[in-house]
């Protein structure tokens, strides 16, 4: 599936993007297994009955988490059927939707907490998907983003790291937008909490 992503402007296909087919599924396997979810799940800290979404759940890493915390209600946003197939295998009791950062389909307020792991860098229209998640979030709820990046990168993922400038433009937004922003450098993702 062809993109844009916000982060170069430029038209891009990548499994890792908006995975489909074959690629796409053997992209999901490989991001089950590298990009751990312990730290953002305890950051996130969901206590009990919370009603949590998760932008860009890929093959359900953090979803499947989620549906194990005292959450009230799990569901979650992707693009790609081929995620969304993995995911709904891994997280069965999560509701997971097609659907972008931009256009969710959930309604005003629904969430306690809303989430997105490695995501933020690939959607067409930063602000748009910044707009959609606050308008998605109840007042007083939470708000991570998080990408590649923190105080120890593995390898493999270096290259997907975001200059500074682009950090900033995520850090801008959400602070026209929220209260609270908060940079925090985990151990593999540079993350940014928010309250609004
Ligand atoms: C690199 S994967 C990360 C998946 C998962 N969050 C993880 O950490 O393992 C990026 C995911 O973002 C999704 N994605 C791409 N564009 C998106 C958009 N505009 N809105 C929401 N999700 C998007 C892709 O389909 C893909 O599943």
């Amino acid at each position: 599936m062809e993109t844009r992503p916000w982060t170069s402007g430029q038209a891009t296909r990548s499994a890792f993007i908006v995975p489909d087919g074959l690629r796409g599924r053997l992209a999901g396997r490989l991001m089950l297994r590298m990009n751990r979810q312990d730290e953002v799940a305890a950051l996130l800290g969901v206590r009990p009955g919370e009603r949590v979404l998760e932008i860009g759940y890929g093959p359900g890493g953090l979803v499947r988490r989620l549906t194990r915390t005292p959450a009230g209600r799990v569901c979650g946003v992707d693009p790609s059927p081929e995620m969304r197939a993995m995911a709904v295998k891994h997280a069965p009791r999560a509701e997971l939707r097609l659907g972008s950062a931009a256009d969710t389909g959930f309604g005003d307020a629904e969430f306690d907490c809303v989430v997105s792991v490695n995501s933020v860098a690939l959607w067409p229209c930063l602000e748009s998907g910044l707009d959609e998640l606050r308008r998605v979030t109840r007042p007083g709820g939470r708000v991570l983003i998080a990408w590649h990046g923190g105080r120890r990168p593995p390898r493999v993922a270096r290259r997907f790291r975001l200059p500074d400038d682009q950090l900033r433009r995520v850090e801008d937004g959400l602070r026209r937008r929220f209260a609270d922003v908060t940079r925090r450098e985990l151990t593999e993702l540079t993350a940014f909490t928010a309250r609004r």
